[in-house]
Order: structure tokens, then C-alpha cells, then sequence
């Protein structure tokens, strides 16, 4: 299959000429009228997670409370998904593979719409509606295991090639189900070409986003100025060199160097409505897929903010206001 766009081959564009036409129709509501509907979905499909891990915004806004059912998830994906013509959703969590119940249920009602985020800790299993996962990698082995805890990187790395080497998936080959998404920040930004050349002609593609913080002066964040631009000019570089592997495009890199999203705590610019954000209980995470349900809850600061699935809208022209 000829990878035409972001994975995607010419019979799954064809296939999906409806959801194409209704991104085309939401977007000229939005640009003529301002009407805004979301296009892209992202559901934390547990609440729970095996890791710990030093960035990670989920477990600071965490709360004790059960996962629902696969029943309920069923109604939320006919009634929320599949009627507003949601086209890709990433499954994310808590770690989302320990609920594979759950991501079984997606793949078969939203068919190669669905990406799954994980830390791969556990076995990848082949999914036949999946799209691809999106694996984390926070930087080579040492840095990762720092953020992610020891052992971590060499169970991930273990689990993507035992995966790579199984069989091929409705006839692609199963390394191009792997994607691998690092979070920049303050501990491991040294190491962004070094993961990128460990996984080059191993996986399919790697994409790069900037820690969020949730408290100015978190040390994580990669703050503005010199270093990051040097960074973020890297991986420019990186994109010219290697232009399918690298996934973000250089508009959306270049944003990066600084503020792109709002003010304070307040989305501006960033189009948090284009993504529909539930937590694991079906309910609307505000102001976007890292916030909450609670309104009481710590937020993301926007000023800050590096995420790239929302980025990535901001430089295809879609905005917040
Ligand atoms: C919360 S995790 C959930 C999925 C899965 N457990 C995993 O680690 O991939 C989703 C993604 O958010 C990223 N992430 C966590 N905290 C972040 C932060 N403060 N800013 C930006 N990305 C963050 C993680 O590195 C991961 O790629
Ligand atoms: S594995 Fe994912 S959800 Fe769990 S702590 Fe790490 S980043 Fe957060
Ligand atoms: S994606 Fe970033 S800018 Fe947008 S609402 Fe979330 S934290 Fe704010």
C-alpha cells in the first residue's frame, strides 16, 4: 500500500471520502460562521495505569472512581462518535491496553479511526480496525527510565519487536502500525535525534510534542529562548532530512518556539473544541484531552502549553476564537 497521507493509503481515502467531506463541511461552519463542531476524538478509556511516571499530567488530576462498561461506552460511541461524524480518536487513559475489552469495542465500531496511546509495558496485541499506536518514548533508554521508572524502556522496546516481527495486518506490514510520540522537556530534550535514529527503519513514523505544565516554573517545561529554539530547529532539520518518518510538519514545529495556545490558563488561539475530550467515565474533560471534568480541578497552562494534537490544527489554520 503507497502511504499517501499520514499512514494512509489510497483505498482507506476512498473509503473515507464521507468523514473527508464532513471535516471539509465543519471546517468552511466554523471559517464562514464560527460554528464549532468537533472533528477528532480522544477518550481516556481507564482509570487506572501501571506507571508513575515524573511528567505525566493524568495522575495529578486523578481521582478514585470505577471505569464504566463496555455497554456504556457502546451508547457513547453511537450517540457522541459515530453521529457527529468524529473521524480519528485516540484512545488514551490511565494506560488504555489494560483495558482491551474496550479498545476492541472502538476498533470495531470506528473502523481505522482509532490510534491507541501507550506506554507499551505490556504485549501489543493486533487489533483488526486499529489504525496504528502511538507509542511513548520519552528520550533514549536512560532519560526514559528516569521519567518512566527502571526497566521501563527495555520492556517497551522488547514489546514494539516482538510485535514488528509477527505477522502482517489485513496486509500491511505490522511495523507500520508503530508510531512513536516523545514529550520534550527539561530532561531529555539531548536526546530527540538519538531516539529519532535508534527507530528509524525499525517503525513507521516518530512525532515529537513539548511537556504542558500545570504550575509556572515547573522544571520539566523547556522554557522559551535559545535552548529550545535550538531544539525545536533540530528537529526542523530532522523533517527535511527524513519527511514520512517525522510526523509533525514544520508549521507546527516552528509554533513551538513559543506561546501558541492562550493566556494564563484560557485556550486564545488553540481550538480546543475541535477535539471531543472525554474522561473515563464518558464525561467532557475542559479545557482540552490534559484538563478535567472538574472545573475544580488543576489546569494546564495554556501560555505554556506544547501539546501536538492541537497544535497540529493551529497550523493547519483552524483556531480557537
Ligand atoms: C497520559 S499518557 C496516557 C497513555 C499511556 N499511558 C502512555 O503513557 O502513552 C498520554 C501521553 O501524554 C503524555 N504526557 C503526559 N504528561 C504530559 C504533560 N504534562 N505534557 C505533555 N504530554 C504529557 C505522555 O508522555 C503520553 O505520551
Ligand atoms: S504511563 Fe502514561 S498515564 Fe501512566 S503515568 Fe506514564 S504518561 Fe501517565
Ligand atoms: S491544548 Fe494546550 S493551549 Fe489548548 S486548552 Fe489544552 S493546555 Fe490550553
Amino acid at each position: 500500500m503507497v502511504d499517501l497521507i499520514y499512514g494512509r493509503g489510497i483505498t482507506d481515502l476512498l473509503r473515507e471520502m464521507p468523514f473527508y467531506i464532513s471535516i471539509f463541511k465543519k471546517m468552511t461552519a466554523y471559517k464562514l460562521f464560527h460554528i464549532k463542531q468537533p472533528m477528532y476524538g480522544s477518550v481516556d478509556v481507564n482509570n487506572v495505569c501501571n506507571l508513575h511516571c515524573t511528567h505525566c499530567y493524568w495522575w495529578l488530576n486523578r481521582k478514585e472512581e470505577r471505569d464504566i462498561t463496555v455497554e456504556d461506552w457502546r451508547k457513547i460511541i453511537k450517540e457522541k462518535f459515530n453521529k457527529q461524524h468524529i473521524f480519528v480518536t485516540t484512545l488514551v487513559g490511565g494506560e488504555p491496553t489494560l483495558r482491551s475489552d474496550i479498545i476492541e469495542l472502538f476498533c470495531k465500531e470506528m473502523p481505522k479511526r482509532i490510534c491507541v496511546v501507550t506506554n507499551a509495558t505490556f504485549p501489543l496485541k493486533r487489533y483488526d480496525g486499529l489504525y496504528f499506536y502511538w507509542v511513548s518514548m520519552d528520550g533514549t533508554e536512560e532519560v526514559h527510565d528516569r521519567i518512566r521508572g527502571k526497566g521501563s524502556y527495555a520492556k517497551t522496546r522488547k514489546n514494539i519487536l516482538d510485535y514488528i516481527s509477527g505477522p502482517d495486518r489485513n496486509g500491511k506490514p505490522a511495523w507500520k502500525d508503530i508510531w512513536i510520540t516523545m514529550t520534550i522537556n527539561s530532561q531529555n530534550y539531548m536526546t530527540v535525534e538519538d531516539l529519532a535514529e535508534e527507530w528509524r527503519g525499525k517503525i513507521n513514523k516518530i512525532g515529537f510534542q513539548f511537556h504542558t505544565p500545570f504550575a509556572k516554573g515547573d522544571p520539566l517545561m523547556l522554557p522559551f529562548g535559545e535552548l529550545r529554539n535550538s531544539v525545536v530547529d533540530k528537529l526542523i532539520a530532522l523533517k527535511k532530512k527524513y519527511p514520512n518518518y517525522i510526523v509533525n510538519p514544520i508549521s507546527q514545529m516552528s509554533l513551538m518556539k513559543g506561546n501558541w495556545g492562550g493566556v494564563g490558563t484560557t485556550p486564545v488561539d488553540c481550538p480546543s473544541w475541535a477535539i471531543l475530550s472525554l474522561d473515563h467515565m464518558g464525561r467532557v474533560k475542559q479545557p482540552c484531552c490534559i484538563g478535567s471534568a472538574d472545573p475544580k480541578s488543576m489546569k494546564p497552562i495554556c501560555e505554556e502549553c506544547g501539546l501536538g494534537c492541537y497544535s497540529i490544527l493551529v497550523a493547519q489554520g483552524i483556531r480557537g476564537n
